[in-house]
């Protein structure tokens, strides 16, 4: 089959259509053809050699995909050839097939294509484990969500709407991101460059007023968001875009505002975790995505020969929710 390589992972960095073997599914696998995967800022990460996979997991970028069943090994009972199916993938995505453990991998929705449904599972399975499993969202809790328009945040945006009805609040970074923020379900939208998201959340909501924070910054947010936190908030690290590192750090406040500061990484998760959660999400979502009530949000889709275009289009932070490939 033919995937996209990595040549000279690191900064200078070039992607390259290669043929490699296909890979063959485990009794209880299934082999899929792609139809479409998504980007993931990972792959950026991965691409300058910052972010390798997990032992074990394949070697090729992309970590989703939405296919058709090729092939199903001898014990897989739920999935037939041709089905249609898309899920979580350790690794793999850029590529003409994959492999999936069955129980990884949900049924396609009539009402979507292959190209909506590879936008929807590392964002909307990233969203739902921090909101739900890790944050302890509860109804009417008020959750600040940073980097709203990226496809981690308006995945997170919708949930937090439609399955909490929290009050939300988005950080982005241009008045663009910010309008989908609104449209969304965002209740307050602030943009990082030209406001103090700290000051507008105090003046507008009053002091100690979110309950939980979904972080991808890190170090030039925290004085911020442990400024906004409540008595007894959480906060929920999935990345640190701007930095890792904070000098002279006071720690006092998580005592005293008794914090709870958790961090996660999906994709190095067990495959009985995933699979857990694959199925909490899909009981939680299923009917939510036929209504039309959730919708993956695609902002541009690329031949997957152009690859190099898409991934310096994320790299310059113009894509508002998902950027897809397809063709492949
Ligand atoms: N831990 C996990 O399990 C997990 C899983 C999935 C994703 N993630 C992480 O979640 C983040 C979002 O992923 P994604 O694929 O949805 O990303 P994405 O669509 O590429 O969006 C990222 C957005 O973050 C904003 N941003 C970038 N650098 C920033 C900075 N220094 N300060 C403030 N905002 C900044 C930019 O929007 P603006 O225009 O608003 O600046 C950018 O468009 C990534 O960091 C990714 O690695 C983690």
């Amino acid at each position: 089959m033919k995937a996209i390589k990595v040549i000279n992972p690191g900064a200078n960095s070039t992607l390259e259509i290669q043929d490699i073997p296909t890979p063959e599914p485990a009794t209880d696998e299934i082999l899929i053809k792609i139809g479409a995967t998504a980007l993931n800022r990972a792959d950026l990460h991965q691409r300058a050699g910052k972010y390798p996979p997990p032992e074990g997991a394949s070697e090729i970028l992309g970590l989703e995909a939405a296919g058709v069943v090729e092939e199903a090994g001898t014990n897989v009972t739920k999935w037939k050839t041709g089905d249609g199916v898309f899920g979580l993938l350790p690794g793999g995505g850029y590529a003409e097939y994959c492999i999936m453990p069955e129980k990884m991998a949900m049924p396609i929705p009539e009402n979507l294509s292959f190209k909506e449904a590879a936008a929807i599972p590392e964002t909307f399975l990233t969203a739902f484990q921090s909101l739900i499993w890790i944050g302890e969202l509860q109804r009417a809790e008020t959750v600040l969500i940073h980097a709203g328009g990226s496809g981690v945040g308006t995945a997170a945006i919708q949930l937090a709407r439609h399955l909490i009805n929290a009050r939300i609040i988005t950080t982005a970074g241009t008045e663009q991101k910010l309008e989908t923020c609104r449209e969304l379900g965002a209740d307050y939208t602030f943009n990082y460059k030209n406001q103090n998201f700290a000051e507008e959340i105090n003046r507008t909501l009053g002091k100690n007023s979110v309950d939980l924070i979904i972080d991808f910054i890190g170090a030039p947010y925290w004085e911020k968001n442990i400024d906004v936190i409540k008595t007894d908030g959480r906060i929920v690290y999935l990345s640190f875009l701007g930095g890792h590192r904070i000098e002279n750090i006071n720690l006092a406040p998580i005592l005293k505002k008794r914090l709870k500061i958790m961090g996660s990484t999906l994709r190095n998760r067990t495959e009985s975790y995933k699979i857990n959660l694959v199925q909490d999400f899909t009981n939680h979502t299923r009917s939510l995505f036929e209504e039309e009530v959730l919708k993956p949000i695609i902002d541009k889709e690329f031949d997957w020969k152009e690859t190099d275009k898409a991934h310096q289009y994320m790299q310059d932070d113009k894509n508002t929710g998902k950027i897809v490939l397809t063709g492949m």
